[in-house]
């Protein structure tokens, strides 16, 4: 399984490092990734947690304000990123042009891409054509045969609303993208050490990208603990 902590605009860099600490012990098979705010970026030594951040500009460096490139993310050594977040496209307005643009960066650098995709609920409300249609649309121009891409599907509703998607939800759109690609398949939206049980054990699940539950490394551990 793939379990990934994305721990938003949460956590300094002294309690990134005390989260590492604590997930050091853990013993476990499956890949961890972690995805602090910049400002915590670090080069992880752990080989069975990998760090990737949850945003860059697809530029080597240059005049973007505020932003981060690859010369920042190389620093740490970090080989992983996020695109497409619900967060980043309705909060912070990213169009389809530019998280295709940090798509194309990313594979070039062969970078591990976590590509997130979701509907809102007035989508999921006009059916699944609609819904299908919609999902397929935000991968439009993305390889899906890029051989470090893992596609996270996100329903805009379940996240950080403590609504999670029904397992048969998860499912039919997992199926769905099962035909479109070979890529692993994460589900993502209030997933929590209580519900995720039954996540895991969806033949179309390779894994979870958490948020609120994964901000305190006690939970995320049970998270991790659940797919063992
Ligand atoms: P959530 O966030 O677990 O708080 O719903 C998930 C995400 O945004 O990736």
């Amino acid at each position: 399984m793939i379990i990934c902590a994305n721990f938003k605009a949460n956590h300094t860099r002294k309690s990134t490092q005390k989260y590492l600490n604590e997930l050091q012990s853990l013993q476990s098979k499956h890949q961890i990734m972690l995805f602090p705010p910049n400002t915590a970026l670090m080069q992880n030594d752990f080989s069975h947690v990998s760090i990737g951040v949850q945003n860059f500009y697809p530029v080597q460096n240059g005049s973007f304000t505020g932003e981060i490139a690859k010369e920042q993310i190389d620093e740490f050594n970090i080989k992983c990123v996020l695109i497409g977040h619900s967060e980043r496209r309705h909060i912070l307005n990213e169009n389809d042009e530019l998280i295709k643009a940090k798509f194309d960066f990313a594979k070039k650098q062969n970078w591990e891409i976590i590509f997130c995709i979701g509907e809102s609920l007035h989508v999921r409300k006009s059916g699944k054509d609609e819904l299908f249609l919609y999902l397929q649309n935000q991968l439009n121009g993305i390889d899906l045969t890029y051989q470090n891409l893992i596609i996270a599907y996100e329903p805009v509703w379940a996240i950080g609303t403590g609504q999670v998607a029904t397992k048969e939800d998860i499912n039919e759109v997992l199926e769905f993208l099962k035909t479109l690609t070979k890529a692993p398949l994460l589900y993502g939206g209030s997933v929590n050490a209580k519900n995720v049980k039954e996540t895991f054990s969806l033949p179309t699940c390779d894994g979870v990208l958490v948020g609120t539950a994964s901000l305190e490394a006690n939970k995320f551990k049970q998270i991790i603990q659940k797919a063992n």
